[in-house]
């Protein structure tokens, strides 16, 4: 990978962009519309958002304002959990592409499974909205489905339907690599994206991190970005600060050897979300 445009090739024959541009946690309107202006301008060409996140308006605004063509940008969006089921997920995605302004999205998750410490059914409930994800890709709506914070045990029973998984994007910086989750990633052809790969700014913080940055004369922020790419992971930083959005862009022009990507790999947890999906009760 050379540069923020150049991309993974998912199943669906999409290209997805290596690095993401994320949005968790940007407030809607001006904010998001300028923040994510800023971000194609400086090259990003990916943008990640999710219904939840509630800012698909500010978004979609600085999507279409940005003066590239739809068709140079590839966009995100995420179901719900409310939204689960057939009819709900479809009603969902068209909330969705309404509110972005959009008429087709390049990628759409499930943001969360349904787990066994909250329905019984679980399986059957995220087969049900995993029907409505292969429906919409089915009449040209979306151009890759997938998941998000899938574990193992949620991804088997989609990966024995007609149209599997293309994405799982998880929480992964250092310190928290889900290498099980990864793993079976690889070995079933479903690319896998790191939302929050500062670990929401907790990794900047971490002297073994910073001392590793320094030899670089880089940022942690770049040194985390940097690894997700080396790790075959697609980052999706957020920020909505110009100078940061650059920043996070710079990471090109350094190679982290091997030996530091053993031992950033080999991190202990060192904080993060706190979030497992089998035990969210959201
Ligand atoms: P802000 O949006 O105010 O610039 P993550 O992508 O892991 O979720 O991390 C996002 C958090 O990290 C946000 O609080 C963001 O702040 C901050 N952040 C993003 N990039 C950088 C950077 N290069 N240096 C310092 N903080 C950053």
């Amino acid at each position: 990978m050379h540069a923020l445009h150049d991309t993974v090739l998912l199943r669906s024959g999409a290209a997805l962009p290596c690095v993401g541009y994320g949005t968790w946690q940007t407030p809607d309107g001006e904010t998001a519309a300028a923040a994510v202006r800023e971000a194609i301008r400086t090259g990003y060409r990916h943008i990640d958002t999710a219904a939840c996140y509630e800012n698909e308006v500010g978004v979609g605004q600085g999507i279409r304002t940005s003066g590239v063509r739809r068709e140079e940008l590839f966009v995100t969006s995420k179901v719900w959990n409310t939204e689960r089921g057939y009819d709900k997920t479809l009603a969902a995605f068209d909330r969705t592409l309404s509110d972005l302004g959009l008429d087709y999205l390049d990628l759409y998750l499930i943001h969360w499974p349904a787990s066994a410490s909250q329905f019984a059914d679980w399986e059957a409930i995220n087969l049900e909205t995993w029907r409505a994800m292969t429906a919409l890709y089915r009449a040209g709506k979306v151009r890759a489905i997938g998941v998000s914070n899938f574990l193992p045990h949620h991804l088997k029973a989609l990966c024995g339907t007609e149209v599997p998984p293309m994405v799982n994007q998880i929480e992964y910086h250092p310190g928290q690599t889900q290498a099980e989750t990864v793993q079976f990633c690889r070995a079933h052809g479903i690319a896998v994206e790191a939302w929050s790969p500062l670990g929401t700014g907790r990794m900047l913080s971490n002297e073994t991190l910073q001392r590793i940055a320094r030899s670089y004369g880089k940022s942690v922020a770049q040194l985390c970005i940097r690894w997700c790419l080396q790790n075959g992971v697609v980052p999706l930083p957020k920020s909505v600060t110009p100078a940061r959005i650059a920043e996070n862009a710079a990471v090109f022009d350094f190679e982290i050897t091997a030996a530091d990507m053993d031992a950033i790999n080999a991190m202990p947890y060192c904080g993060g979300s706190g979030l497992h999906p089998d035990r969210v009760d959201f």
